[in-house]
């Protein structure tokens, strides 16, 4: 088979290496891909966003399955598009997307059928809004409709800071569409876990757990990121609790989208919050997270590829993925500035001493060759991904490679693997 991804991630790098080790993948292209995609896939300069672009290359390269990484694609229906040209495609329908592309539709689906989350409202009103926020107190979660790359929610420990909320994306049209409206929510205590699993229409399948260490900085402090490192498993989720989280949410969900007419196909993300009263939705994706995707690809026995077809396939039902026990621990390296303004152009040595470790892989999340130097190009980076028997040896083996990397624009959190709860 002929497969492209589309995207350029370190997500986007984990399923270029996993797919293109399948026996089934003759060849393997990613676009746009970058610099490290480009060991182990043929990129081709075609942006995620061009639709156009996409189904021309896949005409002329004879590609016989598309595999979408990130959301933004999904949502603006390039499955569809695709699919409809006749060319096969992993990830959901628009209409299905719509389950990370509105905050307000996943929180009303929820309430429809039981599945636990925070309490919330919807509003487009600013008045409205802040009524609701008054009559509530703090803390108190304000949060963007739409998609707004990770900016869209404000865990409010004031009043006031929920009202500027409000205000930034109700009046001031801070995240625009995205936030012509938006959700308040009940504030949630608890661990944080991210939960996979690929869904048919109909059947699901989970996938291993991981948790997402989302902060800037040591100690989970600082901004908001696309997330500074991965673990994986998480002892949090037991094997009960897994089920849980299946039959309470995943499994509601695929049949509630079923029956609504847009059956979901592909990866669903659940965001957990492991409360005191139990696992509750935090919010849904609708493709693998990053860094998340590089544990699990780590931690995989099993071909991906036969799995990522049968889900497309709707028969979901035939595939059993196998994991290895080991834990795995991604550690983003990104460049100094982000995620406000990251530093270009940083030459970047000493990838290959540091990936000398048969248990260490390196995904590279935004790079590019500059006259043959490997220099950043992005925020987040590198994603120094390591297997291990249990946390502390991942942890060692992930950190003993990121200190092998000479990039003096790099920094890395060092407590990714450790418990802030
Ligand atoms: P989301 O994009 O909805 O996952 O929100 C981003 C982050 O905000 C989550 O990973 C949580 O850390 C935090 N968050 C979101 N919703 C809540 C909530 N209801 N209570 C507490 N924290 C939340
Ligand atoms: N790591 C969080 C995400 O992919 O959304």
């Amino acid at each position: 088979m002929r497969i492209l991804i589309v995207g350029s991630g370190g997500r986007e790098h984990a399923l270029s290496w996993a797919i293109a080790g399948s026996p089934l993948a003759d060849q393997v292209f990613c676009a746009p891909g970058n610099a490290g995609i480009a060991e182990d896939a043929e990129c081709v300069a075609v942006a995620a966003d061009d639709t156009l672009g996409l189904i021309q290359f896949c005409k002329k390269a004879a590609i016989d399955f598309v595999v979408v990484g990130p959301e933004a694609p999904l949502v603006a229906g390039l499955v569809d598009v695709l699919e409809a040209e006749g060319i096969a495609a992993f990830g959901p329908s628009a209409a299905a997307a719509a389950l990370e592309a509105s905050k307000g539709f996943m929180k009303d689906l929820c309430a429809r059928e039981g599945i636990p989350t925070a309490a919330y409202r919807r509003f487009s009103d600013a008045a409205a809004a802040r009524a609701y926020i008054a009559a509530h107190g703090a803390p108190i979660v304000v949060k963007a409709d739409g998609l707004a790359a990770g900016k869209g929610v404000v865990v409010a420990a004031t009043v006031a800071e929920a009202e500027a909320a409000v205000a930034a994306a109700l009046s001031d049209g801070r995240f625009g569409q995205a936030g012509a409206a938006i959700v308040v929510e009940e504030y949630l205590q608890g661990e944080e876990a991210s939960f996979f699993a690929l869904v048919d229409g109909e059947n699901a399948l989970p996938l291993a757990s991981a948790q997402d260490y989302k902060r800037l900085l040591d100690g989970d402090t600082g901004p908001n990121t696309g997330g500074m490192g991965a673990s994986s498993p998480i002892a949090a989720m037991t094997e009960a609790l897994a089920g849980e989280v299946m039959e309470r949410m995943i499994l509601p969900t695929a049949r509630a989208m079923a029956r609504d007419g847009r059956p979901f196909r592909g990866i669903l993300y659940a965001g957990l919050m492991l409360t005191a009263e139990g696992p509750k939705l935090l919010e849904y994706n609708v493709r693998f997270g990053d860094p998340e995707c590089q544990v699990l690809m780590m931690r995989l026995k099993s071909d991906l590829l036969p799995a990522l077809l049968a889900c497309r396939d709707g028969i979901l039902r035939e595939v059993d993925l196998r994991w290895y026990d080991e834990t795995a621990l991604c550690v983003v390296m990104a460049a100094r500035g982000y995620p406000d303004a990251p530093v270009r152009g940083g030459d970047i040595n000493g990838l290959d001493a540091a990936a000398s470790d048969p248990d260490v892989k390196i995904f590279h999340a935004g790079t590019k060759r500059n006259d043959g130097r490997l220099v950043a190009d992005g925020g987040r980076v590198l994603g120094i991904t390591a297997l291990g028997r249990g946390r502390d040896e991942a942890r060692a083996r992930a950190y003993r490679a990121v200190d092998r990397i000479d990039w003096p624009d790099g920094f890395c959190r060092r407590d990714i693997g450790l418990s802030h709860v």
